[in-house]
């Protein structure tokens, strides 16, 4: 995915009016389209002056929310459910599965800046598990099959063949 010019983010500001209190979607549209996974500085810096909201009143946003990262991150975090009902019906054949797939370890990021492995606990989905998380994503009933399937999609950044594995 390509980095955010300044004029994307202009036009996604726009598309919210450029209204001062659209501000929390304004940035997860940032973070989204910004290729990285992250908002970076410049774009803070640029909703501050086009918003007309102190930088400050932007960082708290940034760092209240958990979803929101300052850092660059991987395009596709893969977080994979470890709490009991997943742990107890084989997610650490899923670990090992996506291990396999992405060629990293739990915890690791690729050098490509595609993927991260990471844990998460009980999303609600126990009745699909074991299950896996990629942004709002829920994949479920995860197969070696499927979980190659999933990485093929990401490293194709073919978000529609990805979301047809979702929730089931
Ligand atoms: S334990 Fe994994 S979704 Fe509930």
């Amino acid at each position: 995915m390509q980095k955010l010019s300044k004029e994307q983010v202009l036009k996604i500001m726009e598309r919210y009016g450029n209204a001062p209190q659209q501000l929390l979607a304004i940035l997860l549209d940032i973070q989204e389209e910004s290729g990285n996974n992250c908002v970076e500085k410049q774009w803070a810096e640029l909703a501050s002056e086009v918003l007309k909201i102190p930088l400050s009143k932007i960082y708290d946003v940034l760092t209240f929310y958990a979803m929101f990262n300052l850092e660059p991150q991987s395009e596709y975090i893969i977080e994979i459910c470890r709490s009991s009902p997943c742990f107890f019906n084989r997610a650490q054949d899923v670990i090992n599965w996506f291990e396999k797939a992405t060629g990293i370890k739990m915890g690791e990021s690729s050098a490509d800046g595609i993927f991260s492995l990471a844990y998460t606990n009980c999303v609600g989905a126990c009745d699909i598990g074991p299950v896996a998380v990629i942004g709002d994503d829920v994949f479920g009933n995860l197969t070696e099959e499927k979980v190659t399937a999933i990485v093929k999609h990401c490293r194709d950044r073919n978000k529609r063949e990805l979301s047809s594995l979702c929730q089931n």
